[in-house]
């Protein structure tokens, strides 16, 4: 999603914008920009390749100056094209780059456009531009405070002047913005990693924040007062060490693989600490929340949503609490039956998600369910924030767009609150416990073993590079498993592929399948095991070719045109989270073996901070 960088220095601030936006575009984007100010006049570089080439057209075209703003754009009002690409200007006077959706951007057009400002994009940002310089007299921090003013919607603007080249000003509403403090030099972005090679000292900005940054001085303001004006306000100084080393490749091919390849490490992360199974795991009065707890509501997006019907299967069986699981975007907007003793768990990597923050805020402030747990890889994010309780998953920086180390890691927390209530509950005695802690401390070792078995998913994938669909079966709580596995082979090598959970396939799915058809079935080694193999054998009698991802022990008679691949241990009911690796595997080999930008696909984002 859009990425923002900006700086304002006694040096040359191009190269620092452009290192930014290279550290942004795990995000996902399909133009960007740089803009400056140098002599008393702005200079601006836009492109729909990619940040390295910007930095090619910055060098040609001299683009140069100690006060730039710079942008990576995930296109939602206009086409991905360089008309359209941030940062944008107005009247050579004005640039700015701008993060989020203004709502009411067609009325404010037609009041510019009567006043004669004329529009060169069809991007809601224009607006904000024409109408910060509507608004300026002599003073650019004071034309932002006015224009800010009439915008509705979310933004996280950064904006620069011709004729105040020492001066960048910032605001932020509903998206995300950090502010950096270096030396002789100060500066904002989207996220914290983006500056992490110049500074580590950061301000996390509020809701309403705008900002004034000089080289040797900032000032942030917010809202105060009965008159809602504008004052200087105190905000925290964060030392974030912001993970210089996790943008780092090493010896990978892509950053989806090298997360694939640090899960065993980002479970162990997310265990350490995790003595005993006690609520306080999840905050100081988590148990005297999950005491009155009567129905988990948990809301997500994507494969965080996958996350979260997987702990339906688990709470329901070990705790015995009834889970309702929902799509964040349909919750926000759906009429629901509130209930004050439902624990509501948003689950998401970034904690940004704008559907999963509004669906909590929904919940929350529209239907009063105040007992809010968010199970979060970003301890600064707005959901955590905004959640009484929370555990962090301990995953690292994740770049891959299409989520790998955060979903097992996120599957990892999920299993502990399964735990904590089932014994709240009275239903897990001390020595079922220690099993269970055995058995999630032995969880990095069994994930290493399936990671071993990558050769054998390579030889899978060459075959899957040349289908046009998939289907993906599994039963029980290895479902949401197909479903995660489906979503990472559509996400980054572009098959059409779908789940279902095995029972359903003579209800429709069976007719697709032919000869031509690919099926992946995860087959553990479980109660419902014998029931898969009929529906595999309905699979294979329509000519069907079956891939099964089954366990050591598994029964399975192979026959031609089935493949199986045994992971090396049965691990029980947390066998989803080896099986998702194994599918990970397979949807990356596709991904390169059809030679797909893996780390990048097409038309997606990796934090959606819009709707
Ligand atoms: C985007 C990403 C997915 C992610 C989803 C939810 O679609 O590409 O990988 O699962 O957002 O993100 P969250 O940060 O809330 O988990």
């Amino acid at each position: 999603m859009c990425g923002i960088v900006a700086a304002v220095s006694y040096r040359n601030v191009v190269p620092t914008l452009l290192e930014g936006l290279r550290r942004l575009e795990y995000r996902g984007y399909d133009s960007c920009g740089v803009a400056t100010v140098a002599d008393g006049k702005l200079q601006r570089a836009r492109s729909v390749a990619r940040v390295h080439e910007l930095a090619e057209q910055c060098e040609e075209d001299g683009v140069a100056g100690q006060t730039g703003i710079a942008h990576t754009r995930w296109a939602t009002h206009g086409a991905p094209e360089v008309c359209n690409a941030h940062p944008l200007v107005s009247r050579d006077h004005v640039a700015l780059v701008h993060n989020g959706i203004i709502e009411n951007h067609e009325e404010i057009r037609r009041q510019l456009q009567d006043k004669g400002y004329v529009f060169t994009s069809q991007t809601d940002t224009e607006v904000i531009a024409h109408l910060v310089n509507d608004c300026y007299e002599d003073d650019l921090l004071k034309a932002v405070m006015k224009a800010v003013g009439f915008l509705k919607g979310s933004y996280a603007i950064a904006v620069i002047a011709s004729d105040e080249p020492h001066r960048v000003i910032a605001a932020r509403q509903g998206s995300p913005m950090v502010l950096g403090i270096g030396e002789g030099e100060n500066l904002v972005a989207s996220d914290a990693m983006a500056i992490g090679g110049v500074t580590d000292q950061i301000v996390y900005l509020s809701e309403g924040d705008v900002v004034d940054l000089k080289p040797d001085a900032w000032t942030v303001y917010a809202r105060e007062g009965e008159d809602g004006a504008f004052m200087p306000v105190e905000r925290e100084i964060r030392v974030v060490h912001a993970y210089a080393g996790a943008v780092e490749l090493g010896p990978y091919r892509h950053f989806m693989q090298k997360e694939i390849f640090e899960q065993p490490r980002a479970v162990s992360d997310t265990l350490e600490g995790v003595a005993a199974i006690s609520p306080t795991l999840f905050g100081g009065n988590a148990e005297d929340i999950f005491k009155q707890t009567k129905r988990l509501l948990f809301l997500a997006c994507g494969t965080s949503y996958y996350a979260a019907l997987t702990a339906k299967y688990w709470i329901e069986e070990l705790a015995g609490i009834p889970c309702d699981v929902e799509i964040a975007s349909e919750y926000r907007y759906r009429v629901s039956v509130p209930d004050p003793d439902t624990l509501v768990v948003t689950i998401s990597q970034s904690g940004e998600t704008a559907d999963t923050l509004a669906a909590l805020r929904h919940a929350r402030d529209a239907l009063g369910m105040q007992k809010t747990l968010t199970i979060c890889n970003v301890a600064t994010s707005a959901m955590v924030h905004e959640s009484l309780l929370s555990y962090i998953t301990r995953a690292g920086v994740e770049i891959g767009v299409a989520s790998t180390k955060a979903f097992t890691t996120q599957l990892t927390a999920l299993y502990l609150l399964a735990l904590t209530l089932a014994k709240l509950n009275g239903r897990l005695n001390a020595a079922k416990e220690e099993e269970e802690l055995k058995r999630l401390r032995h969880l990095p070792v069994a994930m290493s073993a399936v990671l071993a078995l990558e050769p054998q998913v390579m030889a899978w994938a060459e075959r899957f590079a040349v289908k046009q669909d998939a289907l993906f079966l599994g039963r029980g709580v290895h479902y949401p498993i197909a479903l995660e596995g489906a979503l990472k082979l559509k996400e980054i090598s572009y098959i059409h592929a779908e789940a279902y959970p095995a029972g359903e396939l003579k209800h429709g799915p069976l007719a697709l399948v032919d000869n031509t058809m690919p099926v992946v079935t995860v087959a553990p080694n479980d109660s419902l095991l014998e029931k898969l193999k009929s529906n595999m054998q309905e699979v294979r009698a329509r000519g069907g070719e079956l891939y099964v991802c089954a366990d050591g022990d598994s029964v399975i008679d192979t026959v031609d045109g089935m493949h199986v691949i045994r992971l090396p241990e049965n691990y029980g009911r947390l066998s989803p989270i080896l099986h998702c690796v194994a599918l990970q595997l397979l949807a990356y080999h596709t991904s390169v073996s059809k030679g797909t930008d893996v780390d990048k696909p097409r038309n997606l984002a990796k934090s959606v901070t819009v709707e």
